[in-house]
């Protein structure tokens, strides 16, 4: 569930603002997708968190999210983790790479970093004291305090609409470089709409851009 933000995350960071507002549907049935032909060793998203203990509902405002999800990846504290993230459009059929890629190299330093986008969107609301085990400490629960995610946003700048996907790969290095034998890859899609502005105050939340 965490990691849908990110697509609209990265929609936000790479596009300048001019007032125009987009919002990000995602489908609800399946959110994250296992990447296609992964290399061996390579798990998917319920290879990372286990989301049993995660509630959502879905109403006007966005999604409101409670609960707790448990780290599940066989990794270990000191290990670094490195995320990228590549957002790709779908165009007449075909998916194009588009200019929207992220790059941590050691995601652990700044997971809980309040500069970050996901701080804003997700770390923030981990209420309790897991901050050092990162997602490297299988076992451990992020517990969260509820909160609302709503995926409108307000890039502004030209911007096609229709379906996006973020693809994400999580990769764990050892002390010595070596890389872990299981890696996470998942893919997130959704459906970008332009949105005629709303009044302040509206049902719809903006979330805030840097
Ligand atoms: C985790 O979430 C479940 C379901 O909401 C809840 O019953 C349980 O008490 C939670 N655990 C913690 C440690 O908050």
């Amino acid at each position: 569930m965490d990691l849908e933000v990110l697509l609209l995350v990265m929609l936000t960071i790479f596009t300048h603002t001019r007032g125009e507002r987009y919002e990000l549907l995602v489908s609800d049935e399946e959110i994250f997708i296992s990447c296609q032909d992964p290399d061996p060793g390579t798990l998917d998203v319920n290879g990372l968190l286990d989301f049993s203990e995660l509630l959502t509902s879905l109403d006007a405002d966005g999604i409101t999210i409670s609960g707790n999800v448990t780290l599940k990846w066989d990794i270990q504290q000191t290990d670094r983790v490195q995320v990228t993230a590549n957002v790709m459009h779908l165009d007449r059929g075909t998916w194009m790479p588009t200019v929207l890629n992220i790059i941590v190299n050691d995601f652990c330093k700044v997971m809980y970093d309040k500069n970050q986008y996901w701080f804003q969107y997700w770390t923030q609301y981990v209420i309790n004291d897991v901050q050092d085990k990162c997602v490297n400490v299988p076992g451990t629960q992020l517990v969260y305090e509820t909160f609302i995610l709503s995926l409108t946003a307000s890039p502004t700048g030209t911007f096609p609409q229709g379906r996006y996907k973020a693809h994400v790969m999580l990769r764990a290095y050892d002390s010595s470089g070596t890389e872990r034998p299981t890696r996470i890859c998942f893919e997130v899609q959704g459906d970008v709409k332009k949105v005629r502005p709303t009044k302040s105050g509206g049902a719809k939340k903006s979330l805030p851009l840097a």
